[in-house]
């Protein structure tokens, strides 16, 4: 099977009432915990790099290991995403090279910090998506601004200074026609979200509501959806890290969103954790050890399990099976008879 559509895959979790998680990758380990946990939830699935992990990376091994992804799991629907395009230029060199979906955020400045202003946004999101239409690409866009700088995607400072206006969000979804609409209520990116548990004063789950009643018909994506179980932050601190006390978003709150429009979750940081984790478990029970497969496998292990886990609680686990993943041609023939 091909890398599919993003906004195919969206459309039936619509349909079966589940979300899909979207995990950041940088490097095969990562993509084979993803690959191996979607095998075995069965489970769709959606990868998604960011700018730095392409420069990481380098785009090419990226795409290639994505390319081995899809042939060894031939029974899995993967769509490559794009996460927080900083502009039109990094959206469409990532389409030119095969990517299926790319997010515009020009929430922000192509600095990444900077909040831009509507007008801007709805100039940059049209052009990602009149490129990205014509070739069958999906595209998210967002409105309203993620809190913290933690990875350098967010305005910093207070969560709750730049919440999605629901207003905003219906004459953005109207002027623009993205697939995916990301908004902001109060989460961010890192594993310092919250000082406690989040109640609705922090974490805005009826703002949320109100957008998806403004926009039934919109696929809701939900950034900094990391929950930062307090088991993965004791093995790290277990192992010599030092990690200070955090809170990330409950999984009952995301399922919560999933009930009321959220079909793509954004997962970064839990993995990140558990693959930091496992490494430090083993050098600190096992000083001795030089190879990097020791450590990589329980890495591997760790995150495969995290996925696997959310993959459950977001309900794709076993729909992978459910339908025939379209080309992208037959996306752009779509778009063009403006069935989407
Ligand atoms: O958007 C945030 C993701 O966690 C990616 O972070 O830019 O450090 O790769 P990154
Ligand atoms: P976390 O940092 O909560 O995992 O969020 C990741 C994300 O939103 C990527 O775009
Ligand atoms: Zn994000």
């Amino acid at each position: 099977m091909p890398l599919v559509s993003m906004r195919q895959l969206l459309d039936e979790a619509a349909k079966g009432g589940y979300g899909v998680g979207a995990f950041n990758v940088n490097n095969m380990e990562q993509i084979q915990s993803i690959m191996e946990a979607a095998r075995e939830t069965r489970s769709p699935v959606i990868v998604q790099a960011s700018r730095g992990a392409r420069s990481y990376s380098n785009d090419r091994f990226l795409y290639h290991l994505m390319l081995a992804a899809v042939e060894l799991y031939p029974e899995i629907p993967v769509a490559l995403h794009q996460d927080h395009g900083n502009s039109p230029e990094t959206c469409k060199s990532a389409i030119e090279m095969g990517f299926t979906s790319v997010m515009m955020d020009g929430s922000l400045m192509p600095d990444g910090k900077t909040p831009s202003t509507f007008d801007y946004n709805v100039k940059v999101t049209c052009e990602v998506v009149e490129l990205a239409h014509a070739r069958g690409a999906t595209v998210e866009g967002e409105i309203g601004v993620l809190g913290g700088i933690e990875d350098g995607h967010g305005a910093g400072g207070d969560a709750l200074a730049h919440v999605t206006d629901p207003d905003q969000a219906a004459e953005f979804v109207r002027l623009t026609g993205v697939d995916a609409l990301a908004i902001a209520i109060g989460t961010s990116h890192g594993a310092y979200k919250f000082t406690r548990k989040p109640t609705g004063e922090v974490l805005k789950m009826d703002r949320l509501i109100e957008i998806h009643q403004r926009l039934p018909n919109t696929h809701l994506v939900m950034h900094g959806s990391s929950s930062v179980p307090q088991a993965l932050q004791d093995v790290i601190n277990q192992y010599g890290g030092k990690l200070r006390p955090t809170w990330g978003v409950p999984v009952e709150e995301i399922q919560l969103g999933i009930r009321n429009g959220v079909r793509k979750v954004n997962v970064d940081t839990d993995n990140r954790l558990a693959i930091t984790g496992a490494i430090r478990k083993v050098f600190f029970e096992k000083p001795e050890e030089f190879d990097p497969r020791s450590y990589l496998k329980p890495a591997r292990e760790a995150m495969k399990k995290v996925v696997a886990e959310r993959m459950t609680q977001f309900g794709q686990a076993g729909h992978a099976g459910d339908y025939e993943p379209l080309p992208l041609a037959a996306m752009a023939a779509r778009y063009a008879a403006r069935e989407l």
